[in-house]
């Protein structure tokens, strides 16, 4: 999942694009390269590893030109080394591309090329495609014509931008599969991945869907299709500001992110709650009562963290909606024979809504008849303008890659579905009021236990050298251990395993000993009193226990060697408190580990390739 950002007019480009590439370092971070388009023709430079490799490198010497690209990799085809980086350019060194995807058929296509006499600098898919637009391009078509010739030989996916010193004010940009999007200045333009990209400069944007391309030059931009047909599209203006993707003081974005729950939980539930009538008010959604109540089975498909606020939100449907709920893996769900129909609503959760897998799950649920709904963070993503109807969240930029206030809010988006999908059924409007009032209080719930930070840092001194964890947890909150184990993995390096606690005995109890920590998610909530014996056997093995429990918890606290207490709340909506704790604990870890915490290796904020 790379990031690509491209500009032309009359300003010097290149400290332009590298200063948006830093916004878009969270999408990869093997390689960075810069190309700009000068009198003395095409200037490429490239280095792996971070942007600020790159930087240092040009130090005092950017390149000048008005017309200028940058591209950050996340490595698929070819080791993050500086000859893989992006941009890859032609034989004659005057076609550039910088590329986000998978080119199928590279392959076939680099054998037949070579044979054309083409020669090969990277192990990368994406060279093809400079040699292919060259051979257009150098028979005389526009770069624009070229590119989409090009195109037509390619399968695969892509986001690409390109230049040519034949056309040096213009970016060529196409789009199938990877977000791409044309931002609109005054005298100038760029393209760009995600909108945190031009932000500092312009706030009109042009979304790129799938099979299109863009000319773009300073003056103005055209959006074809590959048959260089002529589309009309929409301006849309970008509600984000720069404040908001800044770090804004705090070490981590991570850090800020966790503890901006109580605004970003808020913010989710703003104008969605109907006290009086223990209802909500879900404005997107997009389907009437009616089309609702013709629903008899609801399948949530997700991704990583989203998958797992997906089991919470299945445990929520069937006990409130009473209707039979199953939870997918995207990439999984995709390519079986999966049974939808009209009367099933398929619901993808994506913080970003360009997660490849789940994207494709929604378009083959679609395929199949089935209604779509995205909970989506991101406005604009592709899974927003691709589905039938859906719930922003709200919860504002998450730059962090491990995925925090995106995961409490996307429990509280699945809270409000629930609601009005019992509400339509079987749920009293007292049961209905009932929920309502708990989640209005949970804003400050949140901040009262993310005080209680300073507490887990002590508890995350202790374990910063642990080799494995186990966590677990029953009920609403065995999604919650695996969701703290996510955590933990992707930012400290740590092993970790998530379990239902009752599985336990049938196997990882075998791991435990009194060098295995064991975080059990234990609130006062209906299974309680099952967990505590789940305890009392990790006990039994000297096991190491650390206990997320409710405030005033007398059983589990006795037998915890340390312990977080969150306050009481519903059953259905305890994950949102409980997770904290855990988001708190894997951050103060990885920070004594010394990791990148916002930027683990090998990882990227959105996997927009499968
Ligand atoms: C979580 O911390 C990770 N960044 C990752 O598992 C993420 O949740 C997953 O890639 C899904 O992303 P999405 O919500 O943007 O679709």
């Amino acid at each position: 999942m790379c990031g690509i950002v491209a500009y032309t007019g009359p300003r010097q480009g290149a400290a332009l694009v590298l200063e948006g590439l830093k916004r878009l370092e969270y999408r990869g971070y093997d390689s960075a390269g810069l190309a700009v388009v000068n009198d003395s023709g095409l200037e490429v430079h490239k280095a792996p590893g971070k942007i600020a490799v790159l930087e240092k490198r040009l130090a005092g010497h950017l390149p000048e030109g008005h017309t200028a690209m940058a591209h950050t990799r996340w490595a698929t085809h070819g080791a993050p080394t500086e000859a893989n980086a992006h941009p890859h350019t032609d034989c004659g060194g005057t076609i550039a591309v910088t590329h986000n995807g998978i080119i199928e058929n590279a392959g076939a296509l680099r054998t037949a090329l070579t044979k054309r006499g083409h020669v090969f600098r990277s192990e990368t898919d994406t060279e093809v495609l400079a040699h292919l637009i060259e051979e257009l391009h150098g028979k005389g078509a526009s770069l624009g014509d070229a590119v989409a010739g090009a195109l037509h030989q390619v399968e695969g996916t892509y986001g690409i931008a390109v230049l040519s010193t034949r056309e040096p004010d213009t970016v060529v940009a196409a789009r199938k599969g990877s977000p791409l999007l044309v931002a609109i200045g005054t005298g100038e333009n760029w393209v760009a991945s995600d909108a945190s990209a031009v932000l500092a400069h312009t706030r009109s944007v042009v979304y790129l869907d799938d099979g299109e391309i863009a000319v773009v030059r300073p003056h103005d931009y055209h959006i074809l299709d590959l048959a260089a047909v002529e589309k009309e599209k929409a301006v849309t203006h970008v509600e984000w500001d720069l404040a908001t993707i800044e770090r804004g003081g705090y070490q981590h974005f991570m850090l800020k992110e966790i503890l901006e729950q109580p605004e970003s939980v808020r913010n989710t539930l703003r104008g969605r709650l109907l006290e009086e009538e223990g209802a909500v008010r879900l404005g997107g959604l997009n389907l009437s009562d009616d089309d609702l109540l013709k629903i008899d089975r609801i399948v949530i498909t997700a991704c990583g963290t989203s998958w797992h606020s997906a089991l919470i939100g299945e445990y929520m449907m069937e006990e409130l909606a009473r209707i039979p709920t199953e939870v997918e893996y995207a990439s999984e769900f995709r390519y079986r024979n999966p049974i939808v129909d009209e009367r099933t609503l398929v619901v993808g959760i994506s913080q970003s809504g360009e997660t490849a897998d789940t994207l494709a799950a929604l378009r083959e649920a679609k395929r199949r008849g089935a209604r779509t709904l995205g909970l989506v963070n991101v406005v604009g993503s592709t899974i927003a303008r691709e589905v039938d109807g859906g719930i922003y969240l709200h919860a504002g930029p998450e730059i962090g890659v491990a995925s925090t206030k995106a995961f409490t809010s996307q429990i509280v988006a699945l809270a409000l579905l629930t609601l009005q999908m019992g509400r339509l059924r079987s749920l009293s409007i007292l049961q209905g009021r009932e929920v309502v009032r708990a989640l209005a209080r949970l804003p400050e719930l949140v901040a009262h236990v993310l005080a209680k930070a300073p507490e887990v840092e002590q508890i995350a001194e202790r374990l910063v050298r642990t080799a494995n964890v186990l966590y677990l947890g029953r009920g609403y909150n065995f999604p919650v251990a695996l969701e703290g184990a996510l955590k933990l993995k992707e930012i400290s390096y740590i092993h970790a395993e998530g379990y239902p606690a009752a599985e336990m005995k049938h196997g990882p109890i075998a791991l435990i000993d009194e060098l295995m920590p064991v975080v059990f998610v234990a609130p006062r909530d209906a299974v309680y009193q099952k967990v505590v014996s789940n305890v009392e056997e990790v006990k039994a093995r000297g096991g190491r226990v650390i206990a997320i429990v409710t405030e005033g918890d007398t059983g589990v606290s006795r037998l915890a060697d340390h312990k977080v207490e969150i306050p009481e709340t519903l059953d259905l909506l305890t994950p949102v408190l409980s997770v904290l704790p855990l988001q708190l604990l894997a951050y103060y870890i990885a920070v004594r580990r010394g990791c990148n915490v916002d930027q683990p290796r090998n990882l990227a904020k959105s996997v927009t390739v499968e």
